[in-house]
Formats: structure tokens, C-alpha cells, sequence
């Protein structure tokens, strides 16, 4: 018998921009979902946007256009960059929708008749940033208590949710359901809060405020506060009131995943709205922590944030949501650099997994092509074995316990012990020694423990491991956890494996810096400025005259395809030796004008591969402003003179 699997993310505010943070989650929930439904669970994956409330209503009337229109013209970023990262959900919701606001309306008039929404005077703080409202103990310095910025005073009838009378039983809940909150410090910091007497929540504001909510049923004059609407898509989506079928079938949500920022609206306000309406509880709410830049939260005001698709670009989809997965300890905090997830790249995709791939596919390439059945064995199969076993076997209980990132460490383990196996074995002497039956086991043993880990990390790189399988001699054939697990494992002997590209050519960490005329730190504009250095770091000669420099003439130029800042250089730098050369100088020089001049190099820079181009040397140029220019030299200087 399956089990049921429903994981959420939490619904975006549709006026922002999707920074890592939001594809974080949502591609946590699709790699959750996809490993579930390659386990055989009947799974079901929800997302979607938040869609009212005072934010969407300012930005709205900032760009003189209905709220309605600005969510639709908004929600295609989220939808268009879901597409982007292969998110594989089953439902995107927006609380716009009839579907959704029919059963706040129905939720709404049900608990007032039932008296758990009562009408009073509401005093007190709001934050229209948070959509919050606030008493004045829970203030930080007359500022609001989340986002720190201004509140504002407010006096009004409003109507509250009996929230206060269910604390003794939420309290109990989560003492008695450890795995209910996790991590379970998160639940410790739920249980802390509720130490303070809880209030009623407002569920309420009036119109003359603001307008753009679902009405309430009861009081054509107000329309429901963001959150109490939003929280109901979690079970709108899925049939309840509608479809009691279907939302038996999915409700109780297994994983509802959600960032340490909305952890008491998922902990407090949800858990005891589905009391209230005689709702189970989800088994998991999950906080996960927040990806920072630096030691700060990525936020659009602070203006740190990180572009997906910019990393996208750079590594390509399936190792960009890699490196999320793996760089993350669930529940903690990461600090994302673009040096980190180059290098992780390199290290675990390029010189590890893909290492290993290529090693194989050219050995067999070489012995004929055609995966043998396995030999005699060498002696060293054991290590290699257990490991690719024991990354099977732990990925299940890695994923119950909310572990990926060690899941995935331990299938990245197997694969370095795979290239250990490889270089301890050394099948090119073996394949040189005629060697059959060594060398058969040997490239039987890699290819099919390869199409084991290539399952493991299907849910996290779907395309990258389907065409590792391809490779493989798999086309076509989608293997699953279920199958490793039940022994129903393809043996991979007598498949022909295909000649093919690396898998993930490695990127050249030092690609921007090599590319970029002067080696000038980068300085976004937003930031402070660091604090001055002590002192200017001061170099000896020997040390300088390890750089050298020569003149060199550019004697062809062109634009480097898919980069629109680099040009493909080729310079003549004396002694007959012409050479490739990558400069990031597209946006100041065209190819033609680039053309014969007698410019300046680093000659003997180590040499880098910029987007699929060989780079031998850099080239000089002076920066101010906006501006570049190129050094050159003065008066007719042949290429390949020393500059010293
Ligand atoms: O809060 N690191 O929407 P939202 C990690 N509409 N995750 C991050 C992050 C970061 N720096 N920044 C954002 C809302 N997230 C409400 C939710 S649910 C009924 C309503 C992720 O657009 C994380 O999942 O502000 C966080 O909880 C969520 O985006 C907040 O998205
Ligand atoms: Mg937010």
C-alpha cells in the first residue's frame, strides 16, 4: 500500500520579484515530491501566489492600474521562472480565483455562525509591510517587531477570530506531536511564544481602508485580513467543502513547507483555524532557514538580492537546484556566494559525478562500446558497493527526517569512492594487459552503480541524470526508487553506451575574474562602502616581476556567442605564437575596432576556459565611471615586447 504524500510551499506574495529564497522552497518541494513519487507515493504538489491585501493594492495604484490586473501581470514571473526550474507541481493557486475565495466566504460565515468570529473594537499598531496588526508590548522600539519599519496607529470595529481559546490545546498539540513543528527548536520557539497570553486574531479590515480582499459574507462593509484568506488555499486547492473525495485524498497535508519568516502565522493562526473548523492537523509544518547574502536576509529593500535565473545561467538549471539542495542544512541558515556554487559545481558535478560518467563511457567506448557482463573480481568492489548501497538505502530515512543535504552527501560519497575504485583498479592497464575479465567487472561495476546514483539524483537534476542514463544504454527508461528498492534493478550488461559530451563541463572559477580587463573587485553600488584597508598591500619586486607583461597585436576579433560582454580575441604575441584570448570588453569595443591594435597582456596568466573558449593571458584597460579603455603603448611597438 502507497502512502499519500501533499507538500506545500507557502503561496508568494505575487507583487515580488522571485528571488533564491522563493525558488529555494519551491524546489525543496519539488525534489521532496518528485523522490515520493518515485518511491510510488500517491503525491500531490501544491504552490501558487497570495494575491490580496494593502501591498498588492499600493503597488497596484503606484502604477495606476486595477489590483486584479497587477496580479495577473505579476503572477506570469513566478509561473514563467517555475517553468525555468522544471517545478513539477500539480496545482498553482491564487487566491484570486472563485475557486479559492468561495470557500474562504463559506469557511468565514460558518465559523460565525459557530461564534468563533466575533465583531469589536480593534486599538492597536498595524504594519502595512507585514500586514500585521500589533499590540503596543509587541513593538521593538515603537517600530514593528518583524520588519522594523514605521507602524501606524489604529482605532476601529473589526472582527476577531476566537484564536485566545485554543492555546491550552495548541500547547498540548505540540507537546504531544514532536514531529507537528519542525526542526523541533522551531517548536521549542512556538511553545515559547505561547507562554504569553494569546490574543483573538483580526480577521478584518474595513473597506474605507482597504478594499482589495475576499468580503466578508457577513459584513459587505470589511473584507478578510491577507492571512486568514491565504492560509485557506492550503486545503481550497485540494476539494474541501467541494470535493470530499479529493480532499480525502490528499488532506492531511504530509510537508507543509514554509521559511522561519512565516513560522508563527503557520504555527499559531493555521493550526488553530482547522481546529475551529474541525479540521486534522497537517502532520509536518517545516521551517527552513533563510539563504543570506553575507550574514544578511535577502530583501528587496536591502537590494541583495540573488537573481535565479542569473545562476541559472551560469550552471545551468539542474546544478543550480544541486547546489541549493545540497549547500542547505535544513532548518539552518546558508550564505550564498556565486563562488560557492562555482566551486561547488566543479568539485562535486564536474570533477566527481561527471568524472566518473566520462571515465566509464570512454573505457567501454574503447573496449567496444557494449556494457559487459561482470568478470572475475578485482578485490576492490567491496568499498565502492557499500557505499552506492548504503546511499540507497539511507536516501529514504535522510528524506523522512528532512536531511537531503546529507542524502545527497552520502550519494556524492559513493561517487568519489567510485573514482578511488576506478584509479585503485586502473582498467587502462587492465584494457592495455588484454585483462577481460578484470576489466569487464570493472566497467560493469561503474555503470551500474552510476545508474543507481543516477536515480538517487533524478529528483534533484532531472535532465542532467536522464541523460546520464541515456548515456548509459537507458533511453527511455525511467527507473525509481521503487525499483532499486525492490531489486527490480535494469542490469545495465549488454547495453551500448553512447559517445557523448561531459555532463558538466567544468567552469573556470576564475572565468569572470580572467575575463575581466582589470582584475577590480566587484562593488555593488547598494552596498556600504568596506571600511578602508589599513594599508595598501604592498608588493616586492620579485613578486611584481612574476607578472609578465608583453604587448601583443589583436589580429582577429569576434563576439563570443551566449556572452554579450566577451569577445573572442585571437593576438599575435611575437615569435610567431598567435594565441586565443577571452576579454570582457564587448560593451566598450566592437570587434572592428578591437581589430589591430597593439594592446597590453598578462602573458602568462593560467589558462582558462570563458564559456567553451580557451583564454591565454588578459589584457589591460583602465576603468573610471561608465568608461573603458584599452592600454596600448606608445609609438610603433612590435607585438611580443616585454613591459617592465
Ligand atoms: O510570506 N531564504 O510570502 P513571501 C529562504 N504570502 N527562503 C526565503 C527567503 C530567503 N531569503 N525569502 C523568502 C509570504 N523565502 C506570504 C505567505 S502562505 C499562506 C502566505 C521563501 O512572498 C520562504 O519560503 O514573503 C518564505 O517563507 C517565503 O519565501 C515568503 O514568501
Ligand atoms: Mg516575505
Amino acid at each position: 500500500m502507497n502512502s499519500k504524500f501533499y507538500v506545500t510551499t507557502p503561496i508568494y506574495y505575487v507583487n515580488d520579484k522571485p528571488h533564491i529564497g522563493h525558488a529555494y522552497t519551491t524546489v525543496l518541494a519539488d525534489v521532496l515530491a518528485s523522490f515520493h513519487r518515485s518511491m510510488g507515493d500517491d503525491t500531490y504538489f501544491l504552490t501558487g501566489t497570495d494575491e490580496h491585501g494593502q501591498k498588492v493594492e499600493n503597488a497596484a495604484a503606484k502604477n495606476g492600474i486595477s489590483p486584479q490586473q497587477h496580479a495577473d501581470e505579476t503572477v506570469v514571473r513566478f509561473q514563467e521562472l517555475w517553468k525555468e526550474l522544471g517545478i513539477t507541481n500539480d496545482d498553482f493557486i491564487r487566491t484570486t480565483e472563485a475557486r479559492h475565495k468561495e470557500v474562504v466566504r463559506e469557511v468565514l460565515q460558518e465559523l460565525y455562525d459557530k461564534g468563533e468570529i466575533y465583531k469589536d473594537e480593534y486599538t492597536g499598531w498595524y504594519c502595512v509591510g507585514c500586514e500585521r496588526y500589533f499590540t503596543e508590548k509587541d513593538l521593538v522600539e515603537g517600530k514593528c517587531p518583524d520588519c522594523g519599519r514605521e507602524v501606524s496607529a489604529l482605532q476601529e470595529p473589526n472582527y476577531f477570530f476566537r484564536m485566545s481559546k485554543y492555546q491550552d490545546w495548541l500547547i498540548d498539540y505540540i507537546k504531544t506531536h514532536p514531529g507537528f513543528i519542525q526542526p523541533a527548536f522551531r517548536a521549542n520557539e512556538t511553545l515559547g511564544f505561547l507562554k504569553q497570553p494569546l490574543v483573538d486574531l483580526c480577521i478584518s479590515r474595513p473597506k474605507a481602508r482597504l478594499s482589495w480582499g475576499i468580503e466578508l459574507p457577513f459584513d459587505s462593509d470589511y473584507v478578510c485580513y491577507v492571512w486568514f484568506d491565504a492560509l485557506i488555499n492550503y486545503i481550497s486547492a485540494v476539494g474541501y467543502r467541494r470535493n470530499d473525495a479529493e480532499f480525502a485524498r490528499r488532506w492531511p497535508a504530509r510537508c507543509q513547507l514554509i521559511g522561519k519568516d512565516i513560522l508563527n502565522t503557520h504555527s499559531v493562526y493555521w493550526p488553530t483555524m482547522l481546529k475551529a473548523m474541525g479540521i486534522e492537523m497537517p502532520k509536518t509544518i517545516f521551517a527552513h532557514g533563510w539563504w543570506l547574502t553575507g550574514n544578511t536576509k535577502m530583501s528587496k529593500s536591502l537590494g541583495n538580492v540573488v537573481n535565479p535565473r542569473e545562476m541559472i545561467g551560469l550552471v545551468g538549471v539542474d546544478a543550480f537546484r544541486y547546489f541549493l539542495m545540497a549547500e542547505m542544512t535544513l532548518g539552518n541558515d546558508a550564505s550564498f556566494t556565486k563562488e560557492a556554487l562555482l566551486r561547488r559545481y566543479n568539485s562535486d558535478l564536474a570533477n566527481d559525478l561527471g568524472n566518473l560518467l566520462s571515465r566509464v563511457v570512454k573505457l567501454t567506448l574503447r573496449a567496444g562500446g557494449v556494457i559487459p557482463a561482470p568478470g572475475e573480481s578485482t578485490g576492490n568492489e567491496a568499498e565502492f558497493n557499500a557505499a552506492v548501497e548504503s546511499a540507497v538505502s539511507g536516501m529514504r530515512s535522510c528524506l523522512e527526517n528532512m536531511k537531503l543535504d546529507q542524502g545527497l552527501a552520502a550519494v556524492l560519497n559513493a561517487v568519489r569512492a567510485g573514482n578511488r575504485y576506478v584509479e585503485q583498479c586502473a582498467p587502462w592497464a587492465m584494457a592495455k594487459n588484454n585483462d577481460t575479465a578484470h576489466l569487464n567487472t570493472v566497467l560493469y561495476t561503474v555503470a551500474a552503480n552510476l545508474r543507481k546514483l543516477g536515480v538517487l539524483l533524478a529528483p534533484v537534476m532531472p535532465g542532467k541524470m536522464a541523460e546520464l542514463q541515456r548515456v548509459l544504454g537507458g533511453e527511455n527508461e525511467v527507473l525509481t526508487i521503487g525499483d532499486l528498492a525492490s531489486g527490480n534493478f535494469a542490469d545495465p550488461a549488454g547495453r551500448t553506451v553512447l559517445e557523448s559530451e561531459p555532463l558538466f563541463p567544468r567552469i573556470q572559477i576564475e572565468e569572470e575574474k580572467a575575463a575581466a580587463p582589470c582584475a577590480k573587485p566587484e562593488k555593488k553600488s547598494k552596498e556600504k562602502a568596506a571600511p578602508a584597508p589599513e594599508a595598501v598591500e604592498l608588493v616586492t619586486i620579485d613578486q611584481f616581476c612574476k607578472v609578465k607583461l608583453k604587448t601583443a597585436k589583436v589580429v582577429a576579433a569576434e563576439k563570443l556567442e551566449g556572452a554579450d560582454k566577451l569577445l573572442k580575441l585571437k593576438i599575435d604575441i611575437g615569435e610567431a605564437e598567435v594565441r586565443p584570448l577571452v576579454a570582457g570588453v564587448a560593451k566598450y569595443y566592437t570587434p572592428e575596432e578591437i581589430m589591430g591594435k597593439t594592446i597590453v597582456v598578462v602573458s602568462n596568466l593560467q589558462p582558462a576556459t570563458i564559456r567553451g573558449a580557451e583564454s591565454r593571458g588578459m589584457l589591460l584597460a583602465a576603468k573610471f565611471g561608465k568608461e573603458l579603455r584599452l592600454v596600448t603603448v606608445d609609438g610603433d611597438v612590435p607585438a611580443g615586447a616585454d613591459i617592465g
